[in-house]
């Protein structure tokens, strides 16, 4: 941007630029949408191809280490019960009986209103006649010295913990409690005592009353395979990339001449009945996923491993045009890893609407190649040579969702600056600052006037020539400042212009970059080499 600090619209601003200039619509959106689905339109399926075909050649063309796979999306069901999906993949669920919204509760927050100073028993007795309070807990908790009054509550964001203590500010004055008020603890419905969860007011409706306590709701979308509709013929859209790669491993192995350690890749679509699908592409329900599954020896260093591919999926980031500042290693606390997992490091990234998991790299040990050796019955070992024995490989898992790096792309890229119109006076322009590796077109040719046949004849030539091996587009209306601004809204890196030197003198065309907005006169051969050298 050109301000220092990013407008506090600037998620909606993308939004908008995504739909006016046709990345993503809203899916179904002449039925009024579906929540959770979304289209992409002509230039969001380029710079997701782009997305996909960087990775793709990076991960897999460019390494003798990685091989492809591509599995259904249905897979037998046994496949996700050996995986644990079928039994824990859930999000723990609060409903509001009063206006049947969802919420997940760990995205529900809440926090008692603590005030210090006497208890004016008026004030008690209102609070009970109303339900924000019991009789026996504000008994208890003043006896604990915690003069609780009753609870606000807030959704997840930036600024859930300001909006409880503003909202608790608001109790006060609204039951003119006198004293003290203290600062807010947040805390998520998973935590909520039984006892509590009746006075948690809704976000909802603001009254306390209506929210279920947490029960655990499965994301997997169920489906039926066949004529059947009964048990025995439920399967599920797959939730995850990732178990394809284990229940082909042995299979690649046979016949893929591949050797220890090595990776199995897959990109493709996956599907979760997110509870709150939010931030646009961020979190839907159908998404598509890069998954990685790198096998090595049970003996290997694992911790060395998973270093390496932390830093190589962190530079892939930074190769495709995402800057360093944003980005950003989680690491998760050893006491929230499932039983067999040795260690998980997410990437984040700085969106507009917070620091959130862009790329999760797990080391899982060998625990879902032993599941399906288990469930299947089929082994799932690979002999040693060196020391003659069988082995289950362990694994280091860098899974990451395309719609989610697209998403980071545009926020990272998006831009507010000025440039000057056809007369030199500044004007507004919305700029896309997209990696040329990444841009949806990467070149557009302009003849500088559309009435003399010359210029057109030599632009339309160029353009061809190049469309053979580059995206590009040929535009002929409106003046050049209006074909540059459009051009620069959608992050074409460069646009060449053909004018009357072009075709008079020594062949010569302008070169203009979006970034830099400065004009050089170049041959053809630059231009092909410059394409050559970026877009890769
Ligand atoms: N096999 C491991 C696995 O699926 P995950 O953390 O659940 O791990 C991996 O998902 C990545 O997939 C995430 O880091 C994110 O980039 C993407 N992802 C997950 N759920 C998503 C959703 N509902 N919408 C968009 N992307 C999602």
């Amino acid at each position: 941007m050109s301000t220092a600090e990013p407008p506090t619209d600037l998620m909606e601003r993308i939004v908008a630029l995504a739909k006016r200039r046709g990345f993503i619509f809203p899916s179904s959106e002449i039925y009024g949408g579906l929540n959770g689905f979304f289209d992409y339109g002509p230039l969001g399926v380029e710079l997701k191809k782009n997305i996909r075909d960087c990775w793709w050649n990076d991960m897999v063309r460019r390494r003798d280490d990685i091989v492809g796979l591509e599995s259904s999306i249905i897979m037998h069901p046994k496949v996700w019960e050996a995986s644990g999906h079928v039994a824990g993949f859930t999000d723990p669920l609060v409903d509001c009986k009063a206006s049947k919204q969802r919420y997940r509760a760990d995205q529900l927050f809440f926090a008692a209103v603590v005030v210090d100073g006497d208890n004016d028993p008026q004030i008690v007795a209102n609070l009970v006649s109303k339900g924000a309070l019991t009789q026996t807990l504000a008994e208890a908790w003043r006896s604990q010295n915690m003069p609780i009054y009753g609870f606000v509550s807030a959704l997840e964001s930036e600024r859930t913990k300001d909006e409880l203590q503003d909202k608790a500010d608001q109790f006060k004055r609204k039951w003119s409690i006198k004293g003290m008020l203290r600062p807010v603890k947040a805390s998520d419905m998973t935590e909520a005592k039984p006892e509590e969860i009746p006075l948690i007011p809704s976000p909802a409706t603001g009254e306390p009353g209506s929210l279920t306590p947490p029960r655990a709701f499965n994301m997997m979308f169920e489906t039926y395979v066949g004529a059947l509709r009964d048990d025995s013929a439920k399967s599920y859209l797959r939730p995850e990339t990732a178990q394809g790669m284990f229940v082909d491993f042995k299979n690649v192995v046979d016949t893929g001449r591949v050797k220890l350690p090595f990776g199995i890749a897959q990109i493709g679509k996956s599907f979760r009945n997110e509870i709150t699908p939010r931030n646009f592409i961020f979190r839907s329900r159908e998404f598509e996923q890069m998954e990685m599954e790198y096998f090595i020896h049970e003996d290997a260093d694992w911790d060395k491993c998973h270093k390496e591919w932390i830093e190589w999926c962190r530079q892939w980031l930074l190769s495709i045009g995402l800057p360093e500042s944003h980005l950003s290693l989680y690491a998760h606390p050893k006491e929230k890893l499932a039983f067999y997992s040795k260690g998980t490091v997410d990437i984040m990234f700085k969106y507009p609407f917070g620091v959130q998991e862009l790329w999760g790299i797990a080391a899982r040990g060998n625990y879902d190649l032993s599941q399906h050796a288990k469930a299947s019955g089929k082994p799932m070992e690979i002999f040693d040579e060196a020391t003659k024995k069988k082995f289950v490989p362990h694994v280091i898992e860098p899974a990451v969702g395309v719609d989610r790096i697209l998403l980071a792309v545009l926020c990272a890229g998006y831009a507010e600056d000025e440039a000057p119109d056809e007369k030199g006076k500044l004007e507004k322009r919305t700029v896309l600052r997209l990696s040329p590796r990444l841009a949806p077109v990467k070149v557009a040719v302009f003849p500088l006037i559309k009435n003399k046949e010359a210029l057109t004849k030599r632009a339309e030539e160029l353009y061809l020539k190049l469309k053979r091996k580059y995206a590009a587009f040929y535009d002929e209306a409106g003046n050049i400042g209006k074909r540059y601004r459009r051009q620069d809204e959608i992050g074409t890196p460069w646009c060449v212009t053909i004018d009357f030197e072009t075709v008079e003198k020594d062949g010569t065309f302008t070169l203009r970059d979006r970034d830099t907005m400065q004009q050089r006169r170049i041959h053809e051969a630059e231009l092909f080499a410059l394409l050559e050298e970026k877009v890769y």
